[in-house]
């Protein structure tokens, strides 16, 4: 199958960490996300230990967090003795209260208000990913106040493109993030940054884009960014010391896609990166990178039930499940592909072409079209593979739909770590 924490048991079950999805769907209801922890534990494991080899010293790789978010995850990142991105003073405040070392989140975004940044500053951040000339005097202005000096480091748009989905890509010169190095705005936010006094400097950040499956965009994106190292060090006379090049690499949703070994991919940009510090005769830095999809996605799978089954004669079949783009708005996003199964018949050979389509009054509102299927029935539970990344953390309540819960499994055993939406709970905010 594709990923091997899958499989299908003697009753012709699908089967997920071990684990028979149909009796999960029994237990806890449907619409259902699962995790599967080891796999999460897994994946980032492969990243922690491969950048430790390969990039030597203290590098290693952020969750980022937005991929999925809650309280577990950033227990679990913790554990692993990881690092994490947050992206929002709501992540920021889920990170503090599950108990994650503030010292090691990284505080992104390209809007902080000046709530986030005193928040930020008030739970001990340990690093602020400064995007504007705006953000930083204001951090300055509160270090000062509290008499510290904040760590930054600077996102900076290398201004490379990953030829991934338009709305996922995020180096390119005109993006809203950072600033760019080609205009020169990057070098007028290094001088601010080493002008302010309460300000730390500690080195630069890119991101190129998300679902990239090959490591030539990071090696070139690590090109750029080193050769800007050298030339900081040059004209102002300040080495980096880290070098953050974000997240992305790919995730295998269907067939199609290709496999990606990581740990090699990242062997080569660590050469890559090694031989480029020599020939520019600088200090090889502290390389950080911020897996978010690669780390969760294979780790997740949605459960639903099948209600209608509507064929329009000469057109389509469409098979309705109780969930949605509610809690998978990808495919309306973006037409991002996913493989379903349904769960008690995922031996039986798919024979049904259909589209399957959410429960929200809104006509885009689908989570696949031109899907093979087998034959769906109302009362089939239909699973879509692959859903970690920026499923849940992507979720809504539009049309009042409560979100589904997250269970976790860890060494066969499962267990709720987010519970599911009431009606109540959505009606408790209003007055
Ligand atoms: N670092 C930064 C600064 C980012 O902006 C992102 C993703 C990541 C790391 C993690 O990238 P990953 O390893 O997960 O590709 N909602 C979209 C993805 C948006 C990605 C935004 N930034 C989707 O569902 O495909």
């Amino acid at each position: 199958m594709l990923h091997d924490n899958l499989s299908i048991n003697k009753e012709g079950h699908l089967c997920f960490a071990g684990l028979d999805t149909v009796l999960l769907a029994k237990k806890y209801g449907t619409p259902l996300f699962l995790i599967d922890e080891d796999r999460v534990r897994k994946n980032a494991r492969t990243y922690i230990n491969a950048m430790r080899k390969y990039f030597g010293g203290d590098s290693g790789p952020l969750l980022a967090s937005k991929a999925l978010c809650f309280s577990e995850m950033y227990r679990i990142a913790a554990s692993e003795g990881m690092r994490t991105d947050i992206v929002s003073p709501g992540e920021l405040y889920i990170a503090h209260k599950s108990g994650f070392p503030m010292g090691r989140a990284f505080f992104h975004g390209n809007n902080k208000t000046d709530e986030d940044i005193a928040y930020a500053i008030e739970c001990g951040i340990g690093y602020f990913v400064a995007d504007n000339r705006e953000e930083l005097e204001e951090i300055n202005r509160v270090a000062a106040k509290k008499g510290i000096k904040q760590k930054i480091i600077l996102r900076l748009s290398p201004g490379i493109d990953p030829h991934t989905h338009a709305k996922i890509s995020t180096g390119k010169v005109d993006s809203k993030f950072g600033s760019a190095i080609e205009t020169g705005q990057a070098d007028e936010m290094v001088q601010l940054s080493l002008s302010l006094e309460n300000i730390a400097l500690d080195g630069f950040h890119c991101h190129i884009g998300s679902q990239i499956f090959e490591c030539e965009p990071f090696c070139d994106a690590a090109d750029i960014m080193l050769s800007y190292v050298a030339h900081v060090k040059e004209s102002f006379g300040f080495e980096a010391k880290t070098l953050n090049l974000g997240g992305g690499f790919g995730v295998r949703y269907v067939e199609e896609d290709p496999y990606i070994d990581y740990a090699e991919n990242i062997k080569k940009i660590a050469s890559h990166v090694n031989a480029k510090c020599e020939a520019l005769k600088i200090n090889k830095p502290t390389v950080l990178m911020e897996p978010g999809r690669s780390i969760v996605a294979d780790a997740g799978m949605t459960l639903y039930t099948v209600g209608t089954v509507k064929t329009i004669t000469g057109y389509k079949t469409y098979v309705s499940i109780d969930g949605g783009m509610t809690d998978n708005p990808r495919y309306a996003l973006y037409q991002s592909k996913y493989t379903f199964e349904i769960a008690n018949k995922a031996s039986e050979e798919k024979v049904l072409d259909c589209t399957v389509a959410g429960r929200c009054c809104e006509s885009g509102d689908l989570l696949g079209e031109d899907v093979k299927l087998q034959n769906a029935e109302r009362g089939d539970i239909l699973a879509t593979l692959v859903t970690g990344a920026y499923n849940y953390s992507m979720s809504s309540n539009y049309n009042k739909i409560p979100r589904p819960p997250v269970v976790m499994i860890s060494g066969g055993v499962d267990r709720v770590a987010v519970r599911r939406e009431t009606y109540a709970d959505l009606a408790r905010l209003d007055v």
